[in-house]
């Protein structure tokens, strides 16, 4: 009988502190996340440097806790995944700083994931049967793409964003109405009580034929509709804002995926990331999928955002392939979907 593989992911990305054990790339033994939201909601987004002082503070608990869920030691490990990009530096460095030393000490592969590979694999949690390949929408604060996943390690781009994030936009969209950080679960929540045929807000062109993606113009439409009505000294119904915006990001969102998904012959989508817990855009996906005949893999909200069992799971394929990383691997805040990471 093959042996178990467990792997400790770490996660110190952006603003959640997070440790998680996975056994054999699919079963979550334990997914701990201390969120640092309360803490930068004051600034109205994330200060990076207090991000990794929050990092360093709550990294040895947080792990301690995940082994502890887990019942599992330090040396019954396999090997310890962690996040080396995208994100902000400081945060990277902290959790990548803390695995390279249990990784020494212990002497077991360090495994340096790709966050964005992490935030798809979280559908191999949430979907025991569900294998490769598979067309993903990639949807958080700091990242949008249509992904070709042909294997478990061979993510290839299909189409980007050329300008906002999707989360971004929300995020600003929501500060713009004066909302609390993180806007994105906030315009969710208020959305539900505007109309969302109440204000047109225009969708992106491009001259050529693309499927990439742009939010800066549907949020640039917004925040002319605000400083407009308040020149005008208007009322602004802000449910109908959020519930107009939300509609706009979200069909122009999905017009592309299915397009991507018909040109790639896709039988399924697997989507993830933070923005894919808005309940609009689920809702909405899984109707497009019943109609055009595609399956919609969403995995539950708490596997959407940032948590590390997602990188346990990225980082069981890197060991299973013998592909761990040099201790000298550095953090790479600007990494691409398929920069190399020195494995
Ligand atoms: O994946 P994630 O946790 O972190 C990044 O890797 O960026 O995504 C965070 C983003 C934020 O922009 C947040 O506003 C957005 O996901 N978000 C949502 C919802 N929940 C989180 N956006 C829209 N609706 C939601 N329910
Ligand atoms: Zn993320």
């Amino acid at each position: 009988m093959e042996k178990d593989t467990f792997i400790l992911g770490i996660e110190t990305s952006c603003d959640e502190t997070a440790a998680a054990v996975v056994k054999n790339g699919r079963t979550i033994c334990s997914n701990i996340i201390s969120s640092q939201i309360p803490v930068h909601r004051k600034f109205g987004g994330v200060v990076p440097e207090v991000a990794s002082r929050h990092h360093t503070e709550q990294i040895t608990y947080v792990v301690d806790l995940a082994l502890k869920e887990a019942e599992i030691s330090l040396e019954e490990l396999s090997g310890i995944a962690v996040t080396a990009g995208p994100g902000l530096v400081g945060a990277l460095l902290v959790g990548l700083q803390y695995a390279k030393g249990l990784s020494f000490a212990l002497n077991k592969p360090l495994l340096a994931v790709n966050h964005i590979h992490g935030h798809i694999s979280a559908n191999y949690l949430a979907h025991p049967d569900l294998v490769p390949p598979f067309v993903s929408l990639v949807v958080s604060g700091g990242h949008t793409f249509i992904v070709r996943v042909r294997s478990y390690k061979d993510f290839q781009v299909v189409a980007q964003t050329r300008d906002d994030a999707v989360g971004e936009a929300f995020d600003k969209v929501a500060r713009a109405l004066g909302l609390p950080y993180p806007g994105g679960p906030q315009i969710d929540r208020l959305a539900k009580e505007g109309c969302e045929d109440a204000i047109a807000f225009a969708r992106p062109k491009f001259s050529e034929q693309t499927l990439d993606f742009s939010f800066s113009g549907i949020k640039s439409g917004v925040l002319n509709y605000l400083n407009s009505a308040k020149l005008k000294e208007e009322p602004v119904n802000a449910a109908d804002v959020a519930a107009s915006f939300q509609k706009a990001v979200v069909e122009n969102l999905l017009d592309h995926l299915f397009q991507a998904a018909r040109q790639e012959g896709a039988v399924r989508i697997a989507v993830a990331g933070g923005v894919a817990s808005n309940s609009y855009l689920r809702d909405k996906l899984s109707r497009r999928g019943a109609q055009e005949g595609i399956e919609i893999l969403v995995p539950p909200p708490i596997l959407c955002t940032d948590n590390a069992a997602m990188i346990a799971c990225a980082g069981t394929h890197l060991f299973w392939a013998k592909e761990e990383s040099p201790l000298s691997v550095n953090a790479s805040p600007s990494l691409g979907l398929n920069d190399p990471l020195g494995h």
